[in-house]
């Protein structure tokens, strides 16, 4: 299987999982417990419809969006995610390159493995930068100020995550960072030697957001005694509305469920949230975030920009939040297994041909322009909504 044979998410899915290492591909592709939030995050598009309207004369197609003061030239962008030079040796860069091609916006996690002033420095989309809350309330102060210097223009805190998610696939398989030499490792990679190869032969495996603050050099963790060990249980409403406060740009929570946190969120002066259960990886059981997205939008659709993720492998369901109200829809999955399967070229042909359906999509919905979706272009099966 090659790249030009990958029309779909799946189909990247299928080349990452031979180019990978098991743990490695588990890792990106595993979730919580019995991972139902995982699949129910794609399957809650199924159950809503498009209604098209014919006849509107759609010759030129308008797909960009403005989120928390950025345009964007499409209505997606690339959530910033963990470890990815593990997953191709460029990560960040080949991503980055990518998403400046197609004018969105992407940025560094906490977690990453390039710098965010590399990054920064290198590219004009907009910079978003995910934090983590750590314990040490320090770290957070010197990682906020560093974000600032750095010139990021939207801040956004994870906010579901202040304990490790129970991902059996990773205890399973031992996943760790850094990648650990075990017997099995090493069995992983003699399987595996293309990825092994440009894993060794590239620029060490780093976390320059944390290197500086966190010793990584006491042996291997996995992300879920990360997130339980580093990360602040206590963190609370208060603490968050003195970081907006501190932070004084753009300040968007990632991983807000509930139209009671929504509300919060708008009080204590976010400009943004992201409806995210992780991609199912936090708590299973939690609700599908398209589930969710109309109460919230409802809520606070008219004070805050609300975005979506989770689960979003098409054009259409990008089409479907974005009727019901969201502003824009981050992909997660969507570019990381492309990432791994082919690097750079990967990440382009996948936000390619989502831009291209998207694009398809709209001329059949009769839709010229984004803000021409509405909920009249949708039907839910399901009339609790
Ligand atoms: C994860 C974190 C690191 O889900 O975002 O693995």
């Amino acid at each position: 299987m090659r790249l030009n044979h990958c029309f779909n998410y799946h189909d990247f899915r299928e080349l990452a999982r031979r180019r990978l290492p098991a743990p490695i591909f588990n890792y990106i592709d595993g979730a919580a417990d019995d991972e139902t939030t995982y699949r129910r995050n794609t399957a809650a598009f199924e159950e809503c419809d498009l209604v098209p309207n014919v006849l509107s004369g759609v010759e030129h197609v308008d797909l960009s969006v403005v989120v928390m003061g950025q345009k964007l030239e499409v209505p997606f962008y690339c959530s910033p995610t963990a470890l990815q030079r593990l997953f191709h040796h460029q990560g960040e860069r080949a991503v980055a390159q990518a998403v400046q091609k197609f004018g969105t916006m992407f940025g560094v996690s906490s977690l990453g493995t390039v710098s965010l002033e590399e990054i920064s420095s290198s590219f004009s989309f907009p910079q978003v930068y995910q934090f983590y809350f750590h314990k040490d309330r320090g770290l957070n102060k010197a990682m906020l100020e560093r974000a600032q210097a750095a010139g990021v223009q939207i801040m956004m805190l994870t906010v579901d995550s202040i304990t490790g998610g129970n991902r059996e696939r990773d205890l399973r398989t031992g996943f760790s960072i850094p990648f650990r030499l075990t017997l099995e490792g090493m069995i992983q990679f003699a399987f595996k030697p293309k990825w092994a190869i440009d894993y060794f032969t590239h620029e060490k495996f780093r976390l320059p957001q944390l290197e500086q603050h966190v010793v990584m050099s006491g042996g291997a963790t996995s992300i879920g005694d990360y997130f339980t060990n580093m990360l602040d249980p206590s963190m609370n409403w208060q603490d968050v509305a003195e970081m907006v406060k501190h932070w004084q740009g753009k300040f968007c929570l990632k991983g807000i469920m509930s139209a009671e946190d929504a509300r919060r969120a708008v009080d204590i002066g976010c400009a943004g949230i992201v409806v995210s259960n992780h991609g199912g990886r936090q708590l299973d059981g939690s609700r599908g975030s398209f589930d969710q997205l109309a109460e919230i939008v409802d809520a606070v659709g008219d004070k805050i920009d609300v975005l979506l993720d989770g689960g979003v492998h098409r054009g259409t369901h990008v089409l479907k939040a974005l009727s019901l109200g969201a502003k824009a829809v981050g992909l997660g999955r969507f570019y990381l297994f492309p990432l791994a399967a082919a690097g750079r070229p990967g990440v382009e042909r996948a936000l390619g041909l989502m831009r291209t359906e998207i694009e398809r999509d709209m001329r059949l919905m009769g839709c010229g322009s984004i803000a021409r979706l509405s909920r009249a272009n949708l039907r839910f099966r399901n009339s609790s909504h």
